[in-house]
């Protein structure tokens, strides 16, 4: 039985962190991809270094030609422009959809039963990217966002309650933008609801604080976005995938009706398992819940329209 192969498009900060997260929880072997001359081949070497020490065994590889990816199980496109201060999400949309036209058709020639992760910003608009140049169903292809964002809402309801954020459940859905979702009615420590313990103001600055999650830590880096968790996050939802382990995690699916949107990519709970979106999980919203996924698709549907796919 052959080991899971990994694909990891980019081998900028997401790129090179999510390879080392794969290695160390052992997901299978790593090919690490970029059109750079020697930026996979170095990181890959030196992350290959780190198994004797960590004690993965998995092998990582560096290299700059796609038909090194073939018959991957899992590619994740995280390969594009990273934001700076003061740019949107958005403002990345046309230089990064050339580039993930090219992975994403590369990806599904090298690698046609492949589950497609794209991390790649803005992220609604470039996993509809890989969707609709791969040609593969609608399973198949995933955006990695809420994973990130409902992370980063865990750690400061965490901070905010000093608990262990593990025993944090949060939620975030729709956009990966200012107008995404975080969940306060779902809000719980361990079972006891987020609105028992906080106030509506410490909630609605925690919520606000999650929204611009990226932006604040873009204003400190001045060079670049985060990666650490962007990294973790998509190697958390190839986990699922490759470990078929019916994860229920927040992803960037493509809706054809469920919580009554269509025809895009949004944020929504999603089952993980070796065939990608298993199924996605609908429940009740409010009519402010609804109203706020109604924004995102709107935002989302506008970045579809830029994309000129
Ligand atoms: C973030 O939110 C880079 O979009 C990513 O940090």
């Amino acid at each position: 039985m052959r080991r899971n192969k990994i694909t990891i498009i980019g081998a900028g900060n997401v790129g090179a962190t999510a390879a080392h997260w794969a290695a160390a929880r052992g997901l299978g072997d790593v090919l690490l991809l970029d059109v750079v001359e020697g930026v996979p081949q170095g990181k890959a070497l030196d992350l290959s270094q780190a198994g004797p020490v960590d004690g993965f065994n998995n092998r990582v590889v560096g290299s700059n030609d796609f038909a090194d990816s073939a018959d991957s199980d899992v590619v994740i496109i995280t390969a594009g422009l990273a934001r700076k201060p003061g740019m949107s999400r958005d403002d990345l949309l046309a230089k990064n959809v050339a580039i993930v036209k090219s992975c994403a058709e590369q990806a599904a020639k090298y690698s046609p039963n492949s589950i497609m992760i794209v991390v790649t910003n803005p992220i609604d608009a470039m996993v509809y990217t890989a969707f609709k140049v791969s040609g593969f169903p609608k399973q198949r292809v995933i955006g990695m966002a809420g994973v990130l964002d409902s992370a980063r809402y865990r750690t400061f309801l965490a901070q905010a309650l000093n608990v262990a954020p593990r025993d944090v459940s949060a939620m975030v859905m729709g956009i990966h933008g200012d107008n995404m979702l975080p969940l306060v009615r779902l809000a719980n420590v361990s079972g006891v609801p987020v609105t028992d313990l906080l106030s509506a103001e410490e909630l609605a600055a925690i919520v606000k604080r999650t929204q611009h999650g990226g932006a604040e830590i873009v204003n400190h880096l001045k060079t670049g976005s985060a990666f650490y968790t962007p990294g973790l996050a998509a190697v958390e939802m190839a986990e699922a995938v490759l470990t078929d382990s019916k994860r229920v995690l927040p992803c960037a699916a493509y809706v054809e009706g469920e919580f009554g949107f269509s025809g895009c990519f949004l944020g929504v709970p999603v089952v993980l398992g070796n065939n990608g979106v298993e199924r996605i999980i609908e429940f009740k919203l409010t009519a402010e819940e609804k109203a706020a996924m109604a924004e995102s698709e709107t935002a989302v549907h506008k970045q579809m329209a830029a994309t000129g796919l």
